[in-house]
């Protein structure tokens, strides 16, 4: 039994210098390989990448059409399979694209400065510390986006939360009565479940970017469950095994790849009344 705390302390299986960390719980392994799975969380191997430390995302400014969001906190379990058929599918397409498991970077609570004093809440965000602002200026940059989230207590995952906790900048930027930067921009919504709470799930996040006036392409909402009789340790291989979530999450970034193509964005340019709460 190890008693390490997660990231403090590291194991090595042999002499090289290879540094992996679980993207879960932070722990580092030294290793040529990852460990089979993390003995402080239990997370499969997958959930390991390598290099120790984290740098701060940045973006480079290059314009591409979708950002590809996995906001679960395992950035290759069964929300992260749903990313993975989508960004395949993107691909295939012919689209460019950017994807990131939210487990990989780091995203602070919102300061909730706006709560305190409106007008301190604008783009960019006042937080420079974390990965969000680099986030926020793809947000702008792209044309649609496709959140993935696993159900967790019949809502999105706290991760996804915290991440659209901090959009509140741009949303903002209406209520200051700035100009947008995201109105006319598509949406597709993923998730994915063991039983219960889909629907209210994909609802949660829609709403979000509702408010930041974005567009819900036509059919752009999947999501798929295993089923309450079943145990959750056979999830995986029921999603892998599963034709209807291939056929779902390829209708949706169908949908909204047809929806980006209109560029709506140009056409309701300065058009739009923003109407939010
Ligand atoms: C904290 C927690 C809460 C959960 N709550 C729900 C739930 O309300 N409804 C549901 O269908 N599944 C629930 N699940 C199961 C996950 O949605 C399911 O295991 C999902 O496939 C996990 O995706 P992941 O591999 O990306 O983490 C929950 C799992 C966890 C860890």
């Amino acid at each position: 039994m190890l008693t390490m705390k997660s990231g403090e302390k590291s194991e090595s299986n042999t002499d090289s210098k290879i540094s992996w960390r679980c993207t879960v719980c932070g722990f580092i392994f030294t290793g040529e390989k990852p460990p089979r799975g993390c003995p402080v969380c239990h997370s499969p191997s997958h959930e390991f990448i390598k290099g120790a430390d984290r740098a701060q995302l940045t973006y480079d400014g290059k314009p591409f059409d979708v950002l590809l969001i996995n906001g679960s906190t395992h950035r290759a379990g069964n929300t992260g399979y749903m990313a993975d058929i989508a960004e395949e599918y993107l691909r295939e397409r012919g689209v460019s694209y950017r994807r990131y498991n939210l487990g990989e970077y780091r995203i602070d609570p919102c300061w909730c400065c706006y709560a305190v004093r409106a007008e301190s809440c604008t783009f960019p965000c006042r937080n420079k510390n974390d990965d969000a602002p680099a986030f926020h200026e793809m947000l702008a940059a792209s044309k649609a986006v496709i959140i993935a989230s696993p159900i967790n207590w019949n809502c999105m995952s706290a991760r996804l939360k915290i991440f659209l906790d901090r959009t509140t900048c741009l949303e903002n930027l209406y209520h200051l009565k700035k100009p947008g930067l995201t109105e006319g921009k598509v949406a597709g919504i993923l998730v994915c479940g063991h039983e219960d709470g889909a629907i209210k799930t994909s609802m949660d996040i829609w709403l979000n970017f509702q408010q930041l006036g974005y567009v819900l392409a036509p059919f752009a909402i999947a999501f798929r469950t295993h089923g309450s009789q079943f145990n959750s340790s056979t999830d995986r291989e029921f999603f892998r095994n599963d034709e209807l979530i291939v056929r779902q999450t390829k209708g949706v970034v169908n949908n909204v790849i047809e929806l980006m193509r209109l560029d709506i964005e140009s056409l309701l340019k300065e058009k739009l009344v923003p109407v939010t709460e």
